[in-house]
């Protein structure tokens, strides 16, 4: 499908705890991106708490689509098209920004385009590089994902590993909860680290089998876990940041060493991040260190396009739209759906 020049997209997000819209020209022109954070109310729970998420995303998005169309300057006649996020995620949470979307798109009459949240995550790297040349391998590093993926070309993933356990950033976020960092765990965890030395404490890497492209992160949370109580039993004093540091030197190492490897394998000249845990400095430092050994360039979305946010799904629906992948007025908010 052909876009004239100026396509204007309002894009929604509502998967999990940030309730965001944003307006997207031409796939890759952010005229706002609007995001609007539960972390507070979530905080005392120590973690998202579904029905509560709802909920907010309820009160929320109305004013979160005021804010961005408002701030990118447009009309609502001016929109051509509205995208949202439709899965995976929570089914209530999802629900909000799925019926705002189909209301607005009927209502306007102009399409409506489902996008998968990790579509969105993977296609930020158009924001940061507009003329990125497909293939490249991408390493998506979440709270609910771990996946390296060979990124083909637009809308064709081919999925090299994921996590057989414990997504990376949930790994982060159980493991800050234990040392009594607080939520969300992933940059309270790696501005602990700073102070640490990350090579204080080894604790295990799971490699897997030899040729496998999986992760798996149950086994370490489980020695940290482990390494605390017995010092909690002991009596004896742990210092956090070198528990912190040794903790994310154990998870970069093995996120950096395998998506490397996957871009040598398969030949592929560059690699991409996504996700939350890719707001993470350390883990972008080791990638580029270990990726330019081998001649790998590496692209990382600008850090406020890594979490959650509507700009990315803004950016994937318009790449979709042009493959004439729009959605019609029943679509439905998915819970685990799939990529491809
Ligand atoms: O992509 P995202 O915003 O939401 C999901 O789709 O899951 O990712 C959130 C995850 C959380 O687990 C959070 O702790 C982690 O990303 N995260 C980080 C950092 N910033 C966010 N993990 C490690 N280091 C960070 N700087
Ligand atoms: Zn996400």
């Amino acid at each position: 499908m052909k876009a004239k020049k100026g396509f204007t997209i309002l894009a929604l997000e509502s998967s999990c705890d940030e309730t965001s819209a944003a307006v997207v020209v031409d796939g890759t022109e952010v005229k706002s991106n609007v995001i609007s954070s539960q972390i507070n109310t979530h905080q005392k729970f120590g973690g998202v708490v579904p029905e509560i998420a709802s909920r907010k995303h309820l009160e929320n998005i109305t004013p979160v689509v005021e804010k961005a169309l408002r701030q990118g300057n447009v009309t609502l006649e001016e929109l051509n098209a509205i995208a949202v996020t439709y899965g995976p995620g929570l089914v209530g949470a999802l629900l909000v920004g799925v019926s705002t979307a189909k209301a607005m798109a009927y209502a306007l009459n102009i399409p409506l385009i489902g996008v998968h949240h990790l579509a969105g995550h993977i296609y930020a790297n158009f924001l940061v590089c507009p003329n990125l040349k497909l293939p490249v391998i991408c390493l998506v590093v979440s709270g609910g994902h771990t996946s390296l993926i060979l990124w083909k070309d637009h809308g064709d993933y081919e999925m090299l590993g994921s996590t057989r356990d414990d997504a990376a950033g949930e790994a982060f976020d159980k493991i800050a909860r234990a040392l009594g960092l607080g939520y969300p765990g992933g940059p309270l965890l790696e501005k602990e680290a700073l102070k640490g030395d990350p090579q204080a404490i080894v604790f295990p890497r799971a490699w897997l089998e030899e040729e496998s492209f999986d992760f798996s992160f149950s086994g370490l949370k489980s020695s940290v876990l482990n390494y605390l109580n017995r010092a909690k039993q002991m009596d004896e004093e742990v210092n956090i940041p070198d528990v912190a540091a040794s903790f994310q030197e154990a998870v970069v190492d093995v996120l950096v060493t395998k998506t490397v490897k996957a871009a040598v394998e398969k030949g592929i000249d560059t690699i991409t991040l996504a996700g939350g845990v890719a707001a993470n400095q350390y883990l972008r430092q080791r990638l580029l260190a270990d990726a330019k050994r081998h001649g790998i360039k590496i692209i990382c979305p600008q850090l406020i396009y890594c979490t959650d946010n509507a700009a990315m799904i803004g950016c994937a629906g318009y790449f979709q739209y042009l493959q004439g992948k729009t959605s019609d007025l029943n679509l439905n908010a998915i819970p685990n759906l799939a990529l491809y």
